[in-house]
């Protein structure tokens, strides 16, 4: 879900609606807006997308310098007008947009109806307004500092998440936001200040930005803004200057997001290195995890763990981390370790990874982890993010914005933060000064090799045209190429729906042989490597129940020809760089099906890009 806020000189409506559509990638089934403008409240709101809401607001126009808007993905209630934000409360003079869950809304209900409340929805959003709209009435103090004062009172009764945004009609110069465990960042400009859950929705207005934390109340006006922590206290707040410009969160000549995303990996991965790599000491550099060589050196266990894509490229930190420095390494879903109860020991270090850094589920386990006393180091793209902001240290992908919800860019550099990664901690213990410098080499060539494999997309995209029908695909990769085949699944299954499942190529004689037929594909990612004869051996499994293969293949290597009935071949690597380059096919492959089919490649249905409730 989105938040986007707006006091200052200008109309509101229109900032909020280019802010909504910039969010709009993030959760999309309804939207709304109020303004204040002297005249009281006024609401608009829409079932679908941003475009259906500036329609409806293009018939019924809405005016006033001050306002709020929501973009919802529904958590608690059906999708319809009655249920997309702003919620009123009892007077109908207070309005609120809502990000989170209110777990303990229903006993707040029950009790606020018992006081005579009647509600119009069935979001715990209303039940929000309501209280607070309960607490400002009963103060009587039309002020500032009344509203505050009434939106702390109803936050302190509430079990949950929430960033929240404020407008009493009363007060038609105010605007407050506030937030536990759901994003707020405050945008300053110039006689005009902004709100919003993601700095990307008003980067086109400021580059200057404070990231609200947890328990803090903001009050925002035209001519300045104050913030204040739940308890009443005041708060020193840092002003933080936005890397991106709003150029990087347009779509550019692109038909999508993801594609344009797709080929910015060139840049991208060369930003994830950026500075990182040190020929003088044959190794990678990670300053922002603030530990030293000898800190490092007694790591005795690595725990990954994330959500999604961001899981997938911590199963492919495992194979690195374990080949190249030979530490044990676990990888865990985000959501099973918050509630996992692991036997660790005091030598653990553990790595959350997270694109948006604000995942529920990984900011969780970040949490428990510390908890437990394990350093807890962050792999994340957005800068200011709660996980980057509360976690021991990091690593910041630099990928820039990614838009589309399939993630692209932020895996391939996420594969190559693991890489780095590894190369650190073997250097410190198996691996000599000439092989560290052998594996610098190879990565300074790595946006290169990643160039030369976006070439491939013509003719990945000929292979999307001729399978685009099939019901079903498999994907089979062996070690680090393994995960590559769950992500490659992944993105398929993500933004054309067609059912798609990763395994290890081995494991295919062990059940998922069944489902092969004429009409499934089987997608083989077969590089020349250690392990390339036993692939093979799979493949033919695959071809003798007459089973299409399109395999991934290294470029030279003739020998898949006899074998498959369509080659892609990427450029020879070794096996900390393959996974990166095999990665790229894959998206190319589930982004040409999906844009076949029709589908939304960049919002695809049911799915948001940060997913910030449990
Ligand atoms: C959501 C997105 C996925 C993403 C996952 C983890 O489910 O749809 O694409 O991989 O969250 O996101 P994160 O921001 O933590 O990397």
């Amino acid at each position: 879900c989105g938040i986007v806020g707006y006091v200052g000189k200008a109309e509101a409506v229109p900032v909020l609606l280019d802010g909504l559509r910039r969010l709009e990638y993030r959760g999309y089934d309804s939207a709304g807006v109020a303004t204040l403008n002297g005249h009281g409240i006024e609401v608009r709101k829409s079932v679908g997308r941003i475009a259906e809401l500036a329609r409806v607001i293009g018939e019924s126009p809405v005016h006033g310098r001050i306002g709020i808007s929501h973009t919802r993905w529904a958590t608690h209630g059906g999708v319809t007008n009655e249920n997309a934000h702003p919620h009123y409360d009892q007077s109908g003079k207070l309005v609120l947009v809502h990000n989170g869950v209110i777990e303990n809304y229903q006993t707040l209900r029950e009790q606020l109806e018992e006081r005579g409340h009647v509600f119009k929805s069935q979001t715990d959003t209303e039940v929000l307004a309501h209280l607070i709209g309960e607490a400002f009435e009963r103060n009587g103090d039309i002020s500032q500092a009344g509203l505050v004062t009434a939106v702390r009172e109803a936050l302190r009764q509430v079990i949950g998440t929430y960033g929240i945004g404020v407008l009493h009609s009363a007060l038609p110069g105010v605007l407050v936001g506030a937030r536990r465990g759901s994003p707020l960042v405050v945008g300053i400009g110039k006689g005009e200040h902004f709100l919003a859950s993601d700095v990307s929705a008003i980067v086109a207005h400021t580059r200057e930005a404070v990231y609200l934390n947890d328990y803090e109340i903001v009050a925002l006006r035209e001519d300045g803004f104050d913030i204040s922590t739940l308890a009443g206290s005041g708060v020193s707040f840092q002003v933080s200057k936005v890397e991106f410009s709003a150029e990087d969160v347009d779509k550019g000549t692109y038909p999508h997001y993801m594609l344009k995303e797709i080929y910015e990996q060139p840049n991208s991965v060369r930003d994830a290195m950026r500075g990182r790599l040190s020929p003088e000491e044959a190794t990678a550099k990670l300053g922002g995890l603030n530990m030293t060589n000898a800190d490092l050196r007694s790591v005795e266990r690595i725990i990954l763990c994330g959500c999604g894509t961001a899981f997938h490229a911590a199963m492919v930190g495992e194979y690195l981390i374990e080949s190249l420095a030979h530490i044990p390494v676990e990888c865990e879903f985000a959501s099973e370790l918050r509630y996992r109860n692991l036997p660790t020991d005091r030598d653990t270090l553990v790595f959350v990874i997270s694109q948006s850094g604000e995942t529920a589920d990984t900011l969780a386990a970040l949490r428990e982890s510390q908890r437990k006393g394990h350093r807890t180091l962050g792999i994340c793209n957005s800068v200011g993010s709660t996980i980057a902001r509360e976690s021991d240290g990091g690593v910041y992908m630099h990928a820039g914005p990614e838009i589309g919800v399939a993630a692209t860019k932020s895996f391939t550099s996420q594969l190559t933060i693991m890489t780095l990664l590894a190369t650190l901690l073997g250097r410190i213990r198996y691996l000599s000064y000439a092989e560290g410098l052998e594996i610098l080499a190879n990565l300074e060539r790595l946006p290169a090799l990643v160039s030369q494999t976006l070439e491939l997309d013509a003719q990945v995209a000929a292979i999307a045209k001729k399978y685009a029908k099939a019901p079903n695909f498999l994907f089979m990769g062996r070690q680090a190429n393994y995960p590559i085949a769950l992500e490659g699944a992944l993105k398929l299954k993500e933004i054309s729906y067609i059912a798609a499942s990763g395994y290890p190529s081995a494991e295919l004689k062990h059940g998922v042989i069944a489902l092969v037929n004429e009409v499934t594909p089987s997608v083989f990612i077969a590089p020349r490597d250690a392990v390339f004869e036993k692939n093979v051996s799979n493949i033919e499994e695959v071809k003798a129940r007459k089973g299409p293969v399109i395999a991934i293949g290294t470029e030279g290597n003739d020998h898949l020809d006899k074998v498959a009935d369509e080659v892609i071949r990427i450029p020879q690597s070794p096996d900390y760089i393959t996974p990166i380059l095999a990665s790229i096919p894959l998206q190319l492959l589930a982004y040409h099906i999906a844009a076949e089919l029709g589908c939304d490649v960049d919002k695809p249905r049911n799915l948001a890009k940060s997913v910030t409730v449990e």
